[in-house]
């Protein structure tokens, strides 16, 4: 397990589910796309920026093409559930997907232990004004392609940004459970938005699910 400082208010914690682990004795320690990321910071860095008006945008232009509500669809599920894959330095990332989508709870993976401490702080300083906050935002350390602790079927709305790129080449292994972890815990009727991928994602999950819109900047997919 790692921490910080002795002493310090760490009311930060509360935010992450489960262990924090050393990088060299985490379960994922030997995948090669980690090592890679580890070594370059600027790999993880936050390159999407805050993403509550590119989710308003994403919902606008799927009312638009589609003439789908995405709102509408994953607030019929109560409770409703988010999931937000890779957050890297984009702390709040997780964040502005709860409040964008109304939802009641989220969780957030991330496998560089750092940053799932950066955004537990960053969290902890908002909790003044919002107390529920560490019960709405459970922060995993963890790699994305196992998802274990969420259950099959029980999130409504995933976020991923710019985690399947080309600078970082997923692992076939990787890349394989992933997508098929992805599958499981999305709910039927469950949507994924993907921005900033090189487009392996999309190709793999267009075969089987329903695509709402794919543009060269985000693409919207729904599991039937
Ligand atoms: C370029 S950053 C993107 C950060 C943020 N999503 C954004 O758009 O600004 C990619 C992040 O994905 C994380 N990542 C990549 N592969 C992962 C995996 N298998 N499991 C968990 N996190 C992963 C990296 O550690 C990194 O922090």
């Amino acid at each position: 397990m790692v921490g910080g400082a002795e002493g310090q208010d760490q009311g930060w914690r509360e935010f992450i589910a489960g262990d924090l682990y050393p990088d060299t004795a985490a379960p994922w320690a030997t995948d090669p796309a980690f090592a890679l990321v580890l070594r370059f910071p600027g790999l993880r860095d936050s390159v999407g920026g805050r993403v509550a008006a590119a989710l308003r945008q994403t919902i606008g232009l799927v009312r638009a093409v589609r003439g789908v509500e995405l709102l509408a669809v994953v607030q019929a599920n109560r409770p409703a559930l988010g999931l937000c894959l890779g957050f890297g330095m984009n702390v709040l990332e997780p964040y502005d997907l709860l409040q964008t989508f109304r939802l009641d709870q989220v969780h957030a993976y991330e496998w560089i232990g750092e940053q799932v401490i950066e955004a537990a702080q960053a969290l902890q300083a908002l909790r003044a004004a919002e107390p529920l906050l560490p019960t709405q935002i459970r922060l995993h350390h963890g790699t994305i392609s196992d998802l274990r602790a969420l259950a099959d079927g029980s999130i409504h709305v995933a976020y991923v940004a710019n985690v399947f790129t080309a600078e970082v080449p997923m692992g076939a292994e990787t890349f394989t459970a992933a997508v098929g972890e992805i599958l499981r815990v999305l709910a039927k009727g469950g949507i994924l938005i993907s921005r900033g991928s090189a487009g392996t994602l999309e190709a793999a999950l267009r075969r089987v699910v329903q695509p709402l819109l794919e543009t060269a900047l985000v693409s919207v997919f729904q599991k039937i």
